[in-house]
């Protein structure tokens, strides 16, 4: 992975400071990565307010606190810095602005080594009567408005959170045509049993992963991954037909293209649901989602499963899909 897109996904939100201040080399960084994110028609409508002074912070704090409800509580986690971003609200993107510029602050204090967390709330705080004195103070223009506080100090712990699991389904390719080679073509005799044996999804997995482990289209590995990916969610499609497939990272463990499919005459309990087809899909590189895409609209003629679900050999199977050559 580039090594920027990686420091990226290693960012974490950290809610545990060591009182050391920071250095203002490192400061600066963070506010650059923040002036220069990109704006609405370039416009820049965004300020940011840096506090080092502590009495300042401590105030902004218990002012956030107060918003939150909890007054008693330090929400900004006894980071010693934060900055604040407000943006012109005469702009019509100013919220995108705001927000695009703590994102960029959030990945560069990352990558200069300090933790950093957003704070919320700070719209509330300053349109409290002491909000808007402090903006007076600070000479910003009446119509900004406060978009959110990035905390920043040195974490207090050396390991850093883990990132939750990623909603991977959130994510849609509309590839181009052409390109991928049709399901029917990935298919073949060795991928495909009709009398499957698992009795478990578990097992009915395993049983689909092993063919294209079997042909080399795969690692071991890549059957675990499938596993997870069903922990996180149930692949069954609908219409009896599931497609195990891979995480994200599993997938690193792909050679080869391929598919198989496994037949349940019986079918296998997914979830509530009888699976009579489960399909095991492992594309190479922009292949697999796209082989996904196909089975799934193989799973929602309800034509084709009943072919599939009656044939007799793999001619038969063939035919089913001929219709669903996609990309030709
Ligand atoms: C708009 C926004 C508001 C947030 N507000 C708070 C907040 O008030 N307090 C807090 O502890 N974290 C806050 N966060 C941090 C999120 O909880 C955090 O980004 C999320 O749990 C994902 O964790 P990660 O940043 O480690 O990936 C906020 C994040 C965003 C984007």
């Amino acid at each position: 992975m580039n090594e920027f897109v990686e420091l990226m996904t290693k960012r974490r939100s950290i809610r545990k400071y060591q009182s050391k201040m920071i250095r203002n080399a490192e400061l600066d960084q963070v506010l650059y990565a923040g002036l220069y994110a990109a704006s609405g028609m370039g416009r820049q409508p965004c300020y940011f307010i840096a506090v080092r002074d502590p009495e300042t912070r401590n105030l902004l704090s218990s002012m956030n606190a107060r918003v939150l409800g909890q007054p008693d509580t330090d929400p900004f986690y006894g980071a010693p810095v934060v900055i604040i971003v407000f943006a012109d609200t005469t702009s019509p993107t100013y919220l995108y602005d705001g927000a695009l510029a703590l994102g960029n602050m959030m990945n560069a204090a990352h990558a200069v080594g300090l933790g950093s967390c957003w704070i919320h709330r700070a719209k509330e705080e300053f349109e409290t009567a002491t909000g808007r004195l402090l903006l007076k103070e600070w000479n910003l223009p009446e119509t900004v408005e406060g978009i959110g506080h990035l905390v920043l100090g040195y974490p207090a712990e050396e390991e850093l959170p883990e990132a939750a699991p990623r909603k991977e389904d959130h994510v849609t390719f509309l590839m181009e045509k052409k390109e991928f080679p049709a399901l029917i073509e990935i298919l073949n005799e060795k991928s495909v049993i009709l009398e499957g044996t698992a009795k478990t999804k578990e097992e009915a997995i395993r049983e689909a992963g092993r063919i294209v482990v079997d042909l080399k289209c795969a690692g071991e590995e890549y059957i675990e991954s499938m596993l997870q990916r069903e922990e996180d969610f149930s692949t069954y499609l609908g219409n009896g037909v599931a497609i195990a497939h891979g995480t994200v990272w599993g997938r690193k463990r792909i050679f080869k293209t391929g598919v198989s499919m496994v037949r349940y005459p019986e079918g296998v309990d997914f979830d509530g649901n009888r699976a009579t087809l489960v399909f095991a899909a492992a594309g190479v590189g922009d292949d697999h989602m796209d082989l996904v895409q196909q089975i799934s609209v193989a799973a929602q003629n309800e034509t084709v499963v009943a072919a599939l679900n009656e044939a007799t050999g793999f001619r038969d199977i063939q035919e089913a899909l001929r219709n669903l050559a996609l990309y030709k």
